[in-house]
């Protein structure tokens, strides 16, 4: 009798929980700030993670503006700042009211530096010589018979080091990722386990969560939307703008009366995304007997969108000219974020010998 209770105990812990002992889940992710919020980051990231968000009230949920890995690539000052403010309006617009979520900039947590160190000194190096980012700029290079490394800085290189850093200090458990990003987390799951040979106390190890059956997204060119191809629908523009970039979705060129695929159209499928089961049936309907133009359509999928984001856009637009407030929320996380970081960062230290 005791034998059976005993078993089933142990069926309710995961393997991490029997390794690590008992944990609270942590979920974290962390957003680059390179771009202005546009659809493609909305159903690629901020949807899945307000989903996770809502779904486990009780975890412990950390998300942060990762402007130290923008720093890779963005020099300019005023550009790297209103980046900075744009998304963590967004994604403060976007989690309002949403339970138990820390938000923070990266920059703001000098612990994740101390540890970016230490993670460095249990890398092996050939793990980031054959990272995928890494690797692409390098072979771009010798393409046009260059240096492998020109032009590559060494925060390009040891990026996903600090990526390890971010997740390990936090001793986060499940990390929200795009499947760019699975390489990544990967790398900090072969560093953890090399540290934790040296710590008292081991650091749980992270797993992806990838979000299988988010839609991809396709830019106003049909290639996947992306600030690199110029090709994004942003968010938090003006209904004009919006408007403007809409109207350059490309289309075929069927006249008006003639029945419109559904199927290969991103006007359809876009404002499938974001309109109501009976608007996105009627528009079908539309679409099979050639009564809709495509200039209409557009037209349904701009009001479709400024109703889907009604909400998030009236709170970021009050957000985003009041710097001063971001602050202050982010403020509010803070104290609790850096209470995580100092008491963790200080165990692996003392596990280290490198206590002060
Ligand atoms: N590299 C991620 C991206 O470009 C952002 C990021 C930085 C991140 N640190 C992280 C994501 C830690 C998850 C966990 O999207």
């Amino acid at each position: 009798m005791v034998f059976t209770a005993k078993k089933t105990v142990l069926l309710l812990f995961s393997k991490n929980d029997l390794m690590y002992g008992m944990h609270q889940e942590t979920y974290l992710t962390g957003v680059k700030p390179t771009g202005d919020i546009h659809l493609g980051n909305y159903f690629g990231a901020i949807s899945p993670a307000l989903s996770l968000a809502k779904d486990h009230p009780s975890a412990k949920k950390f998300f942060f503006i990762a402007d130290y890995h923008a720093l890779t690539t963005i020099k300019d000052t005023k550009q790297m700042s209103d980046y900075r403010y744009h998304v963590a309006a967004a994604w403060l617009a976007f989690f309002e009211g949403v339970e138990g979520c820390d938000f923070y900039f990266q920059s703001c947590i000098p612990e994740i530096f101390e540890l970016y160190w230490i993670l460095s000194c249990f890398c092996p190096k050939g793990l980031l010589n054959r990272a995928h980012a890494y690797k692409a700029l390098t072979a771009q290079n010798k393409e046009i018979g260059h240096d492998d490394d020109r032009n590559i800085n060494q925060g390009v290189f040891s990026y996903p080091v600090l990526m390890a850093a971010d997740i390990l200090l936090f001793h986060a458990t499940k990390i929200p990722i795009g499947p760019d990003q699975k390489q990544h987390v990967e790398i900090a799951i072969d560093i953890v386990q090399h540290l934790n040979r040296q710590l008292q106390v081991p650091i749980p190890v992270p797993e992806p969560v990838i979000q299988e059956n988010t839609p991809l997204i396709l830019g106003i060119d049909g290639q996947k939307m992306s600030k690199n191809y110029q090709n994004t629908i942003p968010i938090f523009e003006s209904e004009a703008a919006l408007k403007k970039q809409i109207s350059k979705i490309q289309t075929d060129s069927k006249p008006l009366g003639e029945p419109l695929n559904s199927n290969d159209c991103m006007v359809f499928q876009l404002h499938q995304l974001m309109a109501s089961a009976e608007a996105t049936q009627q528009m079908q309907a539309e679409y099979s007997s050639g009564c809709i133009g495509y200039g209409h359509a557009k037209q349904r999928l701009l009001a479709a969108m400024l109703d889907f984001f009604s909400p998030a856009r009236a709170r970021f637009f009050e957000l985003i000219h009041q710097r001063d407030q971001i602050d202050a929320l982010i403020q509010s996380s803070l104290s609790n974020v850096q209470t995580v970081a100092t008491a963790n960062l200080r165990a692996i230290k003392s596990s280290l010998g490198v206590s002060c």
